[in-house]
């Protein structure tokens, strides 16, 4: 077909089977059932005939190009409108070079490399015949107990818009380009706040919350150009997400000017029944198509149900006539009708493919994501030391994390892998100890004995890649199995000991803090995990990362989170009662939003402002001198934070609003400007108006966002 074909024209002879069909979502085995036998199962399963296979819409799991190009050759030759078809596959951090999962991503505070791995991803997929990937999600976390949170950026808002917009940036670049992918936005909306960290439970937040914290970042992806928009699974505001006018047809439509094509999530169509909001898959779809969703992922209640819906005048026709008209409109503009096939070619992706240049990408990407937690001065090791890695990720492979699309064990670094290369295989010996999540500790003694051996000993431990990401929620944040006892036998030898955590969301490591003398939070760390964290370890790279997701004193205390409010009865040290705080462990968590060391000190002075007041048209800046004043060269994240002291409705005691990575050699200093305007001091006050309101407000400044200095300025409108 030639690229200039006119969509509209093209809706006009289309038949309202080959519209529904166009709303179809179906996987590979599908098209060629040589490849797994016979589809009558999954056609009943649908109730659906044959010949709807040839008038789909979009495919969902086919991850190798030859597979891609022949479902696509043979769905081109049996279509009567040869309307192509869109491949859609979950790649969330690479395809089969893995990146750390996106929150150690977010870790690294470093968009430019989010950015670079998009780009990376989309390049491997591309060849590899993927065209659209689910992917970023941006729903915003304060639950470590929902396995999700590994998929997140983590809790603030703020950071998580900005990574979001990166990412997308990266996948779909210019969509001109063969080697793009279009990104997905999910889970829309507000998937983070599942009551309890239970996965698919309900979520219910006031408009308010909302619209502060949780849709900022999914809008700055789509303000980044994002294509296309995933449903969530979860009830808000007493609908599912997947019936939700109020999200899909007010917010994202009307209010943001989104028109690409909505997607449900796996099922969610059909799960309206469930929720208990539809009687029938009849109700489902009317429920589903109103609310605004396009494609039905996985289930048949569009096609089952529109034709009759319509011609009994109970589902405008236009709704219908709409819908398609997005997919086929994403289709033209992503060239799907020039070029069906786009980039995929089986022997170039075979080459390209966990490259040596991507696995460097992915190494130095790595090692910016790992956080220093912990460390009395043990590290970082010296080369010339034996070291005894043990634990049960002590020679793992399995550390990319749940959602690491075709990443392979085989092509993964594993730590021993990762210090072997580093100091040489003679300095270092290993043993497991125990399973992950296993009670045996009939081990236990060999690992003593081959730790008895080296002159440092790093522990490695953690939670089993797959117990993390979908339908993988915690109640207990503790590590896993024996290794806590593990540890403690280890301990008892006296010897430098580092642990190094491989875990897919920030864990109770109380005991660790106060037992251990070091402890790095690798998260987990891709293709060349191991590598990466050998750099770390052995200080050929000076941790940068800082956590973007506060790890809890004890999982009584969630959620905590760093922008929170005051409360009418706010804990201060020797404040008398009554007052809000726990009375057997600390508000704060053990370690907070923002926090992560590094092998030297940066000292913070001198913060300053250039005006006390401000008005409506103008900025100020606010400024602060850090200094290295250790032993090493390294990088500082400079985080700039503002609370708006009074308000028409409360505000958090911080909020994130910028901050700068800076890089300073020994002795060196220098002064940090952030600019500060009136749109970083709005907020949707109660009537859902986003303005800025007059008043006092603190600017603070620091590594962390509980260790800042502080100025005030008035805002005056
Ligand atoms: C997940 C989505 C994912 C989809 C397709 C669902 O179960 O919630 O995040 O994109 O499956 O694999």
């Amino acid at each position: 077909m030639d690229k200039a074909i006119d969509i509209n024209e093209l809706l006009k002879t289309m038949t309202i089977e080959e519209k529904m069909g166009q709303l179809m979502q179906l996987i590979p085995l599908f098209y060629d059932s040589s490849k797994s036998g016979s589809i009558t199962g999954p056609l009943s399963d649908l109730n659906m005939d044959e010949d709807m296979i040839w008038k789909s819409g979009s495919v969902i799991g086919v991850t190798n190009a030859k597979d891609m190009i022949d479902i696509q050759r043979i769905y081109l030759e049996k279509s009567n409108k040869k309307i192509p078809l869109l491949f859609m596959y979950d790649v969330i951090h690479g395809f089969r070079t893995i990146f750390p999962i996106p929150l150690g991503m977010a870790c690294s505070w470093d968009l430019d490399s989010a950015e670079q791995l998009a780009r990376i991803t989309a390049i491997e997929s591309s060849l590899s015949g993927v065209q659209v990937t689910f992917s970023p999600m941006a729903d915003l976390v304060r639950d470590p107990r929902w396995g999700r949170v590994m998929e997140s950026t983590g809790e603030d808002p703020y950071l998580n818009g900005l990574f979001a917009a990166a990412i997308v940036k990266g996948y779909q670049g210019n969509l001109d380009d063969p080697y793009n992918i279009i990104a997905c936005i999910k889970h829309f909306a507000g998937y983070g706040a599942v009551e309890a960290g239970r996965e698919y439970n309900t979520v219910d937040m006031s408009d308010h919350t909302l619209r502060e914290y949780y849709l900022p970042s999914y809008k700055a992806a789509l303000d980044a150009g994002c294509e296309m928009v995933m449903a969530a699974f979860n009830p808000i505001h007493g609908i599912p997400a997947t019936g939700n006018r109020y999200l899909m047809r007010d917010i994202l439509r009307k209010e943001w000017g989104f028109d690409g094509p909505i997607i449900s999530d796996w099922a969610s169509i059909e799960e309206l029944i469930k929720h208990g909001v539809a009687a029938n898959g009849k109700e489902a779809a009317i429920l589903a198509i109103e609310a605004g969703v396009d494609i039905e992922m996985m289930t048949s209640n569009y096609i089952n149900n529109l034709k009759q819906l319509i011609e009994e005048g109970i589902v405008a026709q236009v709704l219908l006539d709409e819908a398609v008209l997005r997919i086929l409109k994403l289709k033209e503009k992503f060239g799907l009708f020039e070029n069906p096939y786009k980039a995929a070619d089986p022997e170039k992706a075979d080459q390209t493919c966990v490259c040596e240049e991507f696995r460097q990408a992915a190494r130095e990407i790595s090692a910016k994501t790992i956080v220093l937690l912990k460390n009395d001065g043990i590290l970082p090791f010296s080369k010339d030391k034996k070291v005894a890695i043990i634990g049960p990720h002590a020679d793992n492979c399995g550390i990319s994390g749940n959602w690491r699309a075709l990443g392979r064990a085989d092509e993964t670094i594993s730590l021993y892998a990762g210090i072997c290369n580093k100091i040489g295989s003679n300095l270092v010996v290993m043993e497991k100890g125990c399973e992950i999540a296993g009670q045996n500790e009939n081990d236990f003694v060999k690992a003593i004995n081959v730790a008895k051996e080296a002159d440092v000993i790093l522990l490695a431990l953690g939670e089993e890649q797959d117990k993390t990401g979908e339908a993988a929620s915690r109640a207990f944040l503790t590590l896993p199995g024996v290794q806590e006892k593990l540890v403690d036998a280890i301990l008892k030898l006296n010897k430098p000991t580092a642990v190094v955590l491989f875990n897919g969301r920030p864990l109770e490591i109380k005991s660790l803090e106060e037992k251990v003398p070091a402890i790095l939070e690798a998260w987990f760390p891709g293709t060349e995990g191991g590598n990466a964290i050998a750099e770390i370890l052995y200080g050929d790279v000076n941790p940068s990362a800082r956590l973007t997701m506060s790890f809890p004193y004890t999982v009584g205390q969630i959620p905590v989170y760093y922008n929170s409010f005051n409360t009418g009865r706010p804990y201060s040290e020797g404040c008398a009662d009554p007052v809000s705080k726990y009375l057997d462990i600390p508000n704060a968590p053990l370690y907070p939003f923002g926090y992560g060391l590094s092998y030297t000190n940066f000292e913070y002075r001198e913060i300053e402002i250039s005006k006390k007041t401000m008005n409506q048209e103008e900025t100020l800046t606010a400024s602060i001198v850090v200094k290295n004043v250790g032993a090493m060269g390294g990088i500082e994240t400079v985080q700039l934070y503002i609370r708006d002291l009074v308000g028409s409705t409360i505000r958090p005691l911080m909020e994130l609003k910028g901050f700068r990575q800076i890089t300073l050699g020994i002795g060196e200093e220098q002064k940090v400007e952030f600019e500060i305007t009136t749109q970083m001091l709005k907020f949707h006050d109660f009537k859902g108006n986003f303005k800025a309101e007059a008043g006092e407000f603190l600017v603070m400044i620091g590594c962390n966002s509980r260790q800042v200095d502080t100025v005030g300025f008035r805002l005056n409108l």
